[in-house]
């Protein structure tokens, strides 16, 4: 009788579990953009992560056939910090840090001289400065809450900005261009890996698509308008390089494993594991219609110069 009602209370709570879930993907159907982004990495909270060490949260570079997420990763952020050229003298601002785990590795390998991070999520940057706390890193990485469309920097402050995976977010990305600009030095440097999508799938389909993806409306647009763009804020030097072939394939490889692994689809928020599920289906199928995965989605390697004079 007591492993009866023992097992009806389990039944119980794993139903509420998941619709407390379910109620979170729901929510991002219908919060406004500019809330979506917090909603969605809110999703992907520490018990949904798919990386097996690290605390990063992007697709990673799968070029030289890394063994794992972290390590993919990784190289990816390094990839980054060499197109951006952090080096001894610059001053850094990571804009969309997440848990800072990139800022590690480049004070470790570029040793900037400062690293200022921000992100709109206090939880991760309640996370970022424990653990740079702990690494004896607080002076040189310095961790805040904020906004990339409102920076709360001074003109010309930083040698170098970058954004790891994260620019498709921001509502809008242009108004981050803009915000990039002003708070770079004259001739200094805007760095950025970013999924590209041009949200080829009009009506409910392309709502639903961004809206799971916290991807705004105002984003949705191909490579070229995107160089466009960065011109139109002041940028010059514009340079893209696509990552689509390096990045995508390897992510739905590794992703497709990790969702096999019941440590991993055990923990995972019940809804997010259905959206990633949908993803890597989807991915199998364009990979089919080279056309569609061509036309649709990029991921591109930016980096632009600012001006010599501000405005
Ligand atoms: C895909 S994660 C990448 C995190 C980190 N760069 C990495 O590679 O591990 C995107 C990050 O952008 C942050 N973000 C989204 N919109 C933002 C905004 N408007 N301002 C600042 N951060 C934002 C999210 O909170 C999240 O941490």
């Amino acid at each position: 009788m007591t492993t009866e009602m023992d097992s009806a209370r389990t039944d119980h709570r794993r139903a509420w579990v998941r619709l407390k879930e379910y109620s979170m993907l729901a929510a991002l159907l219908v919060v406004p953009e500019r809330w979506r982004a917090g909603a969605f990495f809110e999703l992907r909270g520490d018990r949904s992560r798919l990386t097996e060490q690290s605390s990063y949260r992007n697709m990673g570079y799968w070029k030289d056939d890394p063994g794992s997420l972290d390590d993919a990763s990784e190289a990816l952020a390094d990839l980054l910090g060499e197109a951006a050229g952090l080096g001894p003298e610059g001053t850094v601002l990571d804009v969309g840090c997440g848990f800072a785990e990139q800022d590690v590795r480049w004070v470790e390998r570029f040793a900037p001289r400062k690293i200022v991070g921000l992100d709109l999520m206090p939880s991760q940057v309640a996370a970022g400065r424990r653990r740079m706390a702990r690494l004896g890193l607080a002076d040189r990485v310095d961790l805040r809450v904020g906004s990339a469309t409102s920076l709360p920097f001074e003109a010309g402050s930083f040698d170098q900005v970058v954004a790891l995976e994260c620019a498709l977010h921001f509502v809008t990305r242009e108004d981050f261009f803009r915000e990039a600009r002003r708070v770079l030095r004259p001739h200094g440097t805007l760095a950025l890996v970013d999924p590209v999508t041009t949200g080829g799938n009009s009506g409910i389909h392309g709502y639903l698509e961004r809206a799971l993806g916290a991807i705004p409306r105002a984003n949705a647009y191909s490579t070229e308008v995107y160089a466009d763009k960065l011109r139109q804020c002041g940028f010059e030097n514009v340079q893209v390089r696509s990552l689509r072939d390096e990045v995508y394939g390897g992510f739905a490889r590794y992703l497709a494993r990790r969702l096999d692994d019941p440590e991993v689809t055990g923990r995972m928020n019940a809804a997010l594991l259905m959206i990633w599920r949908q993803w890597v289906q989807a991915w199998q199928a364009t990979t089919t219609d080279q056309a569609a995965y061509a036309g649709n989605q990029d991921y591109i390697l930016v980096v632009a110069t600012a001006p010599g004079q501000n405005p």
